[in-house]
């Protein structure tokens, strides 16, 4: 269950997010706890988290070790300051930074040289989902950004499937959309890197995740967890989902 708080608290307000969130989650151990904040909350979130069954992410990063790249900040930095995760390719970065697959294919790999976990994420348009182009943006986005990862490293990512009109809209993609969704990007990992591949890779679902819905969505054998935004801000709502 990861969070991703997108460009949302300071800080300050980490320290007071993770006091509430810490206690309410401490004897939850079904699953893996991540929160992924702004570059600059890592230090105070990786200091929070420090003891506890909560691992920390980043939103972002850039290939490469270090370097002149004004603004970016490498796999080595965030490995240094003590991240586990970074979630890469996110629809907003997409479509506002204009990210690329082939950019996904070196971020990945920069990260997993760092030691991250990759959360890569792919996802179709409210305008793909209605032209009925759904599997075939999937399958661009995977055969572009995840296929060309040798099976090694494919082995230690976490791909989200995020549809972009269900990312902060309030409208959840059905338990069945999810699925089918899911079911056929496990298909592609089948298809590309076997059936042990396929049957180990984990996906999450994102797109308004909240307490109140979770449930459902994880009743569906192919949702492996959830990547949650806006509900991931509040530490009771947060808790709620991780312990659905
Ligand atoms: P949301 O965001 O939960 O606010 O819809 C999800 C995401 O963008 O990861």
């Amino acid at each position: 269950m990861a969070g991703n708080w997108k460009m949302y608290k300071t800080p300050a307000e980490t320290h007071a997010f993770f006091e509430a969130f810490k206690p309410l989650v401490a004897s939850d151990s079904r699953c893996d706890i991540v929160i992924c904040p702004p570059f600059p909350d890592l230090h105070a979130a990786i200091k929070e988290a420090d003891g506890s069954n909560v691992a920390i992410g980043a939103q972002n990063l850039y290939w490469g070790r270090e370097g002149a790249v004004t603004g970016e900040v490498s796999g080595h930095m965030l490995q240094a300051v003590g991240c586990r995760y970074v979630i890469i390719a996110h629809s907003e970065r997409r479509q506002y930074f204009g990210e690329s697959e082939a950019d996904v294919v070196r971020k990945a790999e920069a990260a997993l040289e760092f030691e991250l976990t990759p959360v890569i994420c792919v996802g179709e348009r409210l305008e793909e989902r209605e032209s009925g182009r759904t599997d075939e943006v999937l399958a661009e986005q995977f055969d572009g950004g995840i296929a060309p990862l040798s099976p090694d490293q494919f082995a230690k990512i976490v791909i989200a499937y995020e549809p972009v009109w269900a990312i902060g809209t309030g409208k959840t993609a059905t338990p069945q959309i999810a699925a089918d969704a899911h079911g056929f990007i496990r298909r592609r990992v089948n298809a590309k890197f076997g059936p042990d591949a396929a049957n180990a890779v984990r996906i999450l679902y994102g797109g308004s995740v909240k307490p109140d819905n979770v449930k459902n969505l994880m009743a569906e054998e192919e949702i492996d967890g959830a990547l949650v935004g806006g509900a991931s801000l509040d530490a009771k709502s947060f808790a709620a989902i991780v312990s659905f």
